[in-house]
């Protein structure tokens, strides 16, 4: 496609598949004609691709577009016209709240719209401001172009699963992102073997409920995550996969058995439990008791004895007492968490939990808070240096901070960084654990001899 001379620039928020809608997003404009920009400052398209999960988040995004209205005007002066689009789940949820609220934005377009971005630029160019927040019958995949076969980082993002039917009483998604949908297996291995020859060897498989995942497989039957797995574990330059995030409820028995029988699955798992007593897990609808949550831990741990686990926890949800919050820490130290996310709970509008009377203050939510995350950083940094003198297959993804230094990931998703030279990025690379921080390992790289992926790397 010939260029327009324009350029964009998107900046994410949130999740994991905001990550992914955004490179779709990418994509989609540099097939309208748009060149990437480095900078809001140089770029005729802003995009932000938002996230309404907590307050902090949505509110995040009217201070960007505070600073986006003072390059707007200052573009303007040198005759440069700016569109400045909102998508995402912030555009889902607040609509056109945000065209009141907000002068300075041109476009609001939600999650299930974003492969109509170049139309509604033009639109909104031509006749002012335009909102599209529908959540059309035919799914946008099938409006993407094509995932562009050029050279990327060695570790991508895959969304098979959108949408979530859990409605957990504190949650946006199931507003934000609609109800559960499943890509078809042909079009998810269609993308992936894409991915594949543009270089990349690891997949994070994502859906909002992963686990449930249920899509059209090739011979016409419906799949389950577990086997579209074992598909993508066809795809030879395919070395490792993961998934994200998982719902305790859908960690079905195919799924736990191929912990235990493919190994490009990495033992790695996160697996939200959010809240340690059955009276809360109750009042948030998490349709899964603690006792539950531990046997599914120990079956996963029966079929993958070395298995990671990471996990979210909401700190404060209405009506949590003292004794519940002491079954949290309690279930954190019977588990033993690889690493976690925790939060206070945050309040959204038009969930059931926000009009829940007994709301707890924000002063004990804070002590909850940091009590739990000083127990999930010991917990991290004990599983850190556990693996000091181990050997593992290390993905290099980039280089890191210090020269001569690349950053890595173990199987257990851990940051690492080693002295290696750049001919490694994108390399599967056996290495020995030689020191353990909080949130990152050193390794040294083992010797040509002991890994033949360095000698055919030429090094
Ligand atoms: N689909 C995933 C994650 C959804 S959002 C799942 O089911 O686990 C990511 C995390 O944000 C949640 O797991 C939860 O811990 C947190 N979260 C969601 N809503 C929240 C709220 N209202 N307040 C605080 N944390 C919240
Ligand atoms: Fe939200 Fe619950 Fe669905 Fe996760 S399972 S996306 S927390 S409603
Ligand atoms: Fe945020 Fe939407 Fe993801 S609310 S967490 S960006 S699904």
């Amino acid at each position: 496609m010939t260029g327009t001379g324009k350029r964009h620039f998107i900046k994410t928020f949130g999740c994991q598949m905001n990550v992914y809608d955004s490179e779709r997003m990418a994509e989609a404009l540099d097939a309208a004609g748009y060149a990437a920009a480095d900078s809001p400052e140089t770029a005729d398209l802003v995009v932000l691709n938002t996230c309404h999960i907590r307050e902090k988040a949505a509110e995040k995004i009217y201070s960007e577009l505070g600073r986006l209205k003072q390059i707007k005007s200052a573009r303007e002066k040198d005759g440069r016209r700016t569109m400045i689009a909102v998508a995402g789940c912030v555009a889902q949820a607040e609509g056109r709240e945000i065209l009141t609220r907000a002068p300075v934005v041109d476009l609001v377009v939600g999650p299930q719209s974003y492969h109509r971005l170049g139309d509604l630029v033009g639109e909104a160019a031509v006749n002012g401001r335009v909102i599209d927040v529908d959540f059309p019958e035919d799914d946008k995949f099938n409006h993407l172009p094509d995932r562009p076969v050029k050279r990327r980082s060695a570790s991508a993002f895959l969304t098979v699963q959108e949408g979530c039917d859990k409605f957990c009483t504190f949650c946006v998604v199931p507003y934000t992102r609609g109800v559960e949908y499943s890509r078809p297996v042909r079009e998810v291995v269609q993308e992936a073997e894409r991915l594949a020859l543009a270089g990349v060897c690891e997949l994070t498989v994502l859906g909002q409920n992963v686990n449930a995942y249920h899509g059209e497989g090739e011979d016409g039957t419906t799949w389950s995550l577990a086997r579209l797995l074992r598909r993508l574990a066809d795809i030879p330059s395919v070395r490792r996969l993961r998934y994200t995030t998982s719902h305790p409820r859908d960690m079905s028995d195919d799924l736990i058995a191929l912990h235990g029988e493919e190994e490009k699955v990495m033992p790695y798992l996160h697996l939200p439990f959010q809240a340690g007593s059955d009276r809360i897990l109750g009042a948030m609808n998490r349709k899964h008791t603690r006792a539950e949550y531990t046997e599914t831990v120990a079956r996963i741990r029966r079929a993958r004895p070395d298995i990671a686990l990471s996990t979210d926890i909401i700190v404060g949800f209405p009506g949590e007492t003292d004794a519940d919050f002491r079954q949290t820490m309690d279930l954190v130290k019977e588990v033993e968490f690889a690493q976690a996310y925790s939060f206070k709970y945050s309040a959204r509008p038009g969930t059931p939990a926000e009009t829940m009377t007994d709301q707890v203050p924000e002063d004990v939510k804070s002590e909850r808070l940091h009590a739990l995350q000083a127990l999930l950083a010991a917990q991290q940094a004990a599983f850190n240096a556990s693996c000091v003198g181990r050997r593992f297959e290390v993905l290099f993804e980039r280089r890191g901070r210090r020269p001569g230094q690349l950053v890595g990931r173990t199987p257990y998703l851990q940051a690492v960084h080693a002295d290696a030279p750049d001919a490694l990025i994108g390399q599967l690379i056996e290495v020995e654990i030689s020191g353990a921080g909080p949130n990152s390992l050193e390794a040294d790289i083992l010797s040509v001899a002991d890994t033949p992926d360095l000698a055919s790397a030429g090094v």
